[in-house]
């Protein structure tokens, strides 16, 4: 198997199918709810999961931004996001910076608790976006944003991640077929490739090939 993967089954759930995550590469991950998206995430990034998955997962240091945010309510939206760094003793981001990218400039002294739903999630992409990893597991990043956020977000983020291993975890077809170098779905039956559209990524929401791309994984999706 590849140097960042895993491959096997999880009986009762999955399996069995193999993961390659090549370098710098982005890969869009779509599938039924409860089929076991997170939990493929979490085991890459070797946290506990609750399912017994026999087979083996190639890791790399990994940033992990989970499906709850996560955020601690007592410290600031600053302090969220370079925690991380802080935590291990070394130098953190810069938050006004990573912040503003997210469109959350002067929020730095805020808590967790006064904001919106959306604009949580954007302080737990920046938090995550402020490891330094060489794979980065996103689960369902932008799923709170509304439609323009999305779009300018999730470019912001292929582009501060470039180069990296990325594994974006999304039930928004058109998202995959913007963002994803390689589109998989996850099955009971195990992981099915979809053909990704042509170009480098992030690709423009309104091109042909990608709302060509968006409908076909719809109607897998619907299948
Ligand atoms: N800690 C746990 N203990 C026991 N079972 C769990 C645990 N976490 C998840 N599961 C079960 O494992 C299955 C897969 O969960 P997972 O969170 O990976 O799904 P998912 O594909 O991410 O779904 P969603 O799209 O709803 O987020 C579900 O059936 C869930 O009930
Ligand atoms: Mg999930």
């Amino acid at each position: 198997m590849s140097d960042c993967g895993l491959e096997g089954s999880a009986p009762g759930l999955f399996g069995p199918l193999r993961l390659d995550l090549p370098e710098g590469c982005v890969t869009c991950l779509l599938g039924a709810s409860g089929v076991g998206k997170s939990t493929l995430l979490r085991l890459l990034a070797g946290l506990p999961t609750g399912v017994v998955f026999e087979g083996q997962v190639q890791r790399l240091p990994a940033a992990l931004m989970a499906q709850e945010d996560g955020l601690l309510p007592w410290l600031s939206v600053a302090q969220n996001v370079t925690l991380g760094a802080r935590l291990r003793g070394e130098r953190a981001a810069d938050p006004a910076a990573l912040l503003a990218a997210v469109g959350l400039a002067g929020f730095e002294a805020r808590l967790p608790g006064t904001l919106s739903g959306g604009q949580r999630q954007r302080v737990a992409l920046a938090r995550t976006l402020a490891e330094d990893r060489p794979l980065v597991l996103l689960d369902e990043p932008f799923s709170a944003l509304d439609a323009r956020l999305r779009l300018e977000i999730g470019a912001l983020a292929l582009r501060l991640l470039a180069g990296r291993r990325v594994l974006i975890v999304t039930h928004d077809p058109a998202e995959a077929a913007r963002l994803g170098d390689q589109i998989l779905i996850l099955t009971r039956a195990g992981l099915m490739p979809h053909p990704a559209p042509k170009g480098a990524v992030p690709r423009a929401h309104d091109a042909g090939e990608v709302l060509e791309a968006q409908a076909a994984l719809m109607e897998r999706l619907l299948a």
